[in-house]
């Protein structure tokens, strides 16, 4: 049980597979009292929240549309913790013909849904005491592979903007951590082609609760990305 998760209410976009299901499995393992699990679809949640009804709780999110993220702020008045894990990953090189394509769809997702999401609850954090938000980014913020360079593009620059929210972040009283995984064994390491190194994604879960309980901002959950 985390003493700073104990009682408290989590968010997590993307909550229905990958990392980000298992990061809202190990808030409630933790002792949080809900966590709401946003998903562009609820049904691929239901198993979740009728195994824990009350304690999981279903909400629609798609977090390239400001007016669908508002609506989740307005949702969740309650939440202390937001983990914005969402994400897509268009494997693209910067001479493939789908590079133009690939990194607006992967901008508007990775990056410009950090925005909205981060103006959407900064609100909601300011009111509700000792909060904090968690931004999923990656080693690629920091090193670009040329297989993946739009994503890697878009998660560098999701790292930029996570580095001015925290300033902005801070001077309303809310935390900010940055957490960058290496490869962990999801469909998105699967699309990058690399699932067969990747690390489960309870490690990075399980990073999350130790970053809480040591104040970090920046995180390294796996090996590859230590
Ligand atoms: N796996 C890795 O190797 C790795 C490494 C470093 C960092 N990361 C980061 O870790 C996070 C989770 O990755 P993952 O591997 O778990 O990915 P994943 O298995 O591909 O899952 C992605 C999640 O994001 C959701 N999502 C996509 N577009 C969305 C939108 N417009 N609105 C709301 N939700 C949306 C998906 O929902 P649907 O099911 O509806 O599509 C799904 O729940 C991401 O931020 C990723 O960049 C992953």
């Amino acid at each position: 049980m985390s003493i700073i998760v104990k009682g408290k209410t989590a968010l997590v976009t993307g909550a229905n597979r990958g990392i980000g299901r298992d990061i809202a499995i190990a808030f409630l393992n933790q002792g949080a009292e809900k966590v709401y699990l946003a998903v562009r679809n609820r049904a691929s949640v239901n198993d979740l929240v009728n195994d824990y009804p009350g304690q999981f709780e279903a909400l629609e999110v798609d977090v390239t549309n400001p007016n669908s993220v508002q609506a989740l702020a307005a949702s969740a008045q309650d939440v202390n913790i937001v983990i914005n894990n969402a994400a897509v990953l268009a494997p693209s090189g910067v001479f493939d013909d789908n590079v133009f394509d690939s990194f607006e769809q992967e901008l508007n997702v990775n990056t410009l849904g950090l925005l909205r999401m981060a103006r959407a609850f900064a609100p909601v954090l300011e009111a509700n005491k000792t909060s904090t938000f968690i931004q999923l980014n990656s080693i690629v913020s920091f090193k670009s592979f040329d297989s993946v360079a739009t994503y890697s593009a878009s998660k560098a620059a999701s790292y930029s903007f996570t580095l001015s929210v925290k300033n902005e972040f801070e001077q309303k009283g809310i935390q900010v951590h940055s957490v960058h995984p290496g490869p962990i064994a999801t469909d998105m390491s699967e699309q990058a082609g690399v699932k067969d190194i990747g690390e489960p994604s309870s490690v990075v879960a399980d990073d999350i609760i130790d970053v809480l309980e040591n104040n970090v901002f920046l995180s390294f959950p796996d090996e590859i990305a230590k």
